[in-house]
């Protein structure tokens, strides 16, 4: 399995993870959004010709007041870069298999060179309630809803994991993917 950017040729037709949203979102828009608009990169886990697993990232800042007092700690007050994971998923049938995880890596190790290239204090993820578990399992932590969530749709949950506790690791299997693609 190799990790690398979403080309214009790729296609994403074949792709179903179980998540209607996620798929037609995958389906319609990842393309033009990254190749017209620039709005974020979506990088794409193949296997045998096949796509099987995505990460959509995007720049992003966080507000200080969102983290937790022991996080936010030394920052200053305004608002902060991260790295925002907007999109991930894995097609159902290559589940299980840890391509979620490398895809998560990978984009752990996209964030530690971002904060040396441009400045990035962690990454910010919008999880649903199905995968909260899954990213709590890489260090990402519930932070306070600032804008955006309605009351009674508290889903998804926003979650923050600090540059600090991506290891230098990440950073260099991200440069090994890179080089190999
Ligand atoms: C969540 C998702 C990306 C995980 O992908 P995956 O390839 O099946 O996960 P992996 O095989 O890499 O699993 C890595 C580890 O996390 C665990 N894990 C996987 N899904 C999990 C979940 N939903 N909750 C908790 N742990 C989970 C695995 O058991 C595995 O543990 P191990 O290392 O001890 O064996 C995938 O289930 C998916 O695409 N879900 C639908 C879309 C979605 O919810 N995306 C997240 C949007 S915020």
């Amino acid at each position: 399995m190799r990790i690398r950017r979403l080309g214009k040729a790729d296609d994403r037709s074949g792709f179903h993870s179980g998540q209607p949203d996620l798929d037609r979102w995958f389906h319609r828009f990842a393309g033009q959004n990254q190749f017209r608009h620039y709005l974020g990169v979506t990088y794409v886990a193949e296997s045998g010709g096949e796509l099987v697993g995505f990460v959509t990232v995007t720049p992003s800042m966080i507000e200080i007041d969102a983290l937790p007092p022991r996080l936010a700690k030394r920052l200053p007050r305004y608002p902060l870069p991260v790295l925002r994971i907007a999109r991930l998923a894995v097609s159902a049938r290559a589940r299980g298999q840890g391509v979620g995880q490398r895809l998560l890596r990978f984009a752990l190790g996209l964030a530690r060179r971002t904060a040396t290239d441009s400045g990035c204090v962690g990454v910010v993820v919008d999880a649903k309630a199905d995968a909260q578990s899954f990213y709590g399992r890489f260090g990402f932590e519930p932070v306070e809803t600032i804008e955006g969530i309605l009351a009674e749709r508290p889903e998804p949950r926003p979650m923050f994991l600090p540059l600090s506790a991506i290891p230098q690791a990440a950073a260099d299997s991200y440069a090994e993917t890179k080089a190999k693609s």
